[in-house]
């Protein structure tokens, strides 16, 4: 009768413990569907090799928290107080100095712990450290800026130089380094299903490699490294497409937004009254707008976001990011165009969707 509620409260703890358990595992797919961005449920190699040192450290954690824990609530219950208990108030319990056999364990298995899980760690740390030899890498250079990513693609052949930005492309199933930097403050690219988190460190470069899946697939990435206003709002998107899918996407990319234009037209009249072209490029012959400040809009109309991925790309929301950028993303260096004509504007985002 009088050890019932050890038994509940053990039962308890043991209930919560398990909850706990499954919850750092993250191993059941019915506990924990697959989400965009989990990094439990990695697609690449590197991320596996991130996974394979994450999951046992996490279990042998959940088994020491749960030792732990419940002798600690065993000892908390079973020596407690109780009415009736025959010592005096005053009396002190028994005094104990030391005892040498458990100081010694208690400082040398979490020793031997630690020391057991810095191989893998640094096993890890190494095989990410360098892109592995034997097979050329596809390499894309990722420049943060405030707030968004241009990537440009050095590997591609020909005389034009790839551009784009917030929506990485890449081959599936091929070997990539990423190249990452940047001209401002210090960012963090992070696709948490393709790979580990890298800095992106104004003046150096770093670089980040995985093979990418077989499946072509779309994932989210975002910025995960503070880095003023709006770091919530640097997001970006990688597609893995299909080989074929990646030629004729990287085809039509590095090549002009027209075959020809005027800047007498709407479009590009609109523009240069707006001052986009002091930081846009838009690549078509004789084009005055060659500026890398802000996002490439050579092809704009085919991608399927705006503002850093955090607009979905159609003429409402680009009309809305137009008129009043720092509105959608405090601190942008895009100003407010709210001072344009309702004519110029919407002849803007007509030209700009064009773009494909
Ligand atoms: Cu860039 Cu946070």
């Amino acid at each position: 009768m009088e050890r019932r509620p050890l038994h509940r409260a053990l039962g308890l703890f043991v209930s919560l413990a398990l909850v706990a358990a499954f919850a750092a595992g993250c191993s059941s797919e019915w506990l924990f569907p697959q989400t965009p961005q989990t990094t439990v449920h990695p697609d690449t190699d590197a991320g596996r090799i991130i996974q394979d040192v994450y999951a046992p450290i996490t279990w042998i954690m959940v088994v020491i928290f749960v030792a732990v824990e419940g002798v600690l609530l065993y000892t908390v219950l079973r020596f407690r107080r109780r009415p009736g208990d025959a010592r005096e108030a005053e009396e002190n319990p028994e005094q104990i100095h030391g005892n040498t056999a458990l100081e010694i364990g208690w400082t040398l298995i979490p020793v031997v712990i630690v020391v057991a899980l810095a191989f893998p760690t640094l096993q890890a740390l190494w095989a990410l450290a360098d892109t592995p030899s034997g097979e050329d890498p596809y390499v894309v250079k990722v420049t943060g800026k405030q707030w968004w990513w241009e990537f440009e693609y050095p590997d591609y052949p020909g005389e034009r130089t790839l551009v784009t930005a917030n929506e990485l492309h890449l081959p599936a199933g091929e070997l990539v380094r990423l190249d990452l930097t940047s001209d401002n403050v210090i960012h963090s690219f992070w696709v948490p299903k393709l790979s580990g988190k890298r800095d992106l460190v104004p003046g150096r470069v770093q670089s980040i490699w995985f093979t990418t899946p077989e499946e072509p697939g779309v994932y989210d990435g975002q910025c995960a490294e503070l880095c003023g206003a709006s770091h919530a709002l640097m997001r970006f998107k990688v597609f893995v497409d299909a080989p074929e899918d990646f030629e004729r996407w990287a085809k039509r990319q590095a090549g002009p937004a027209v075959a020809e234009a005027s800047v007498q037209d709407p479009g590009p009249a609109a523009m240069l009254a707006g001052g986009c072209v002091s930081c846009h490029k838009i690549d078509f012959p004789g084009s005055p707008f060659q500026q890398r400040q802000g996002p490439t809009l050579t092809h704009v109309g085919s991608r399927e976001t705006i503002a850093g991925a955090v607009l979905e790309n159609n003429p409402e929301n680009m009309e809305r990011w137009i008129r009043h950028a720092p509105e959608v993303k405090p601190g942008s260096t895009m100003p407010s165009h709210d001072w344009m004509s309702d004519e110029q504007i919407q002849a803007i985002v007509a030209y700009l969707q064009e773009l494909e």
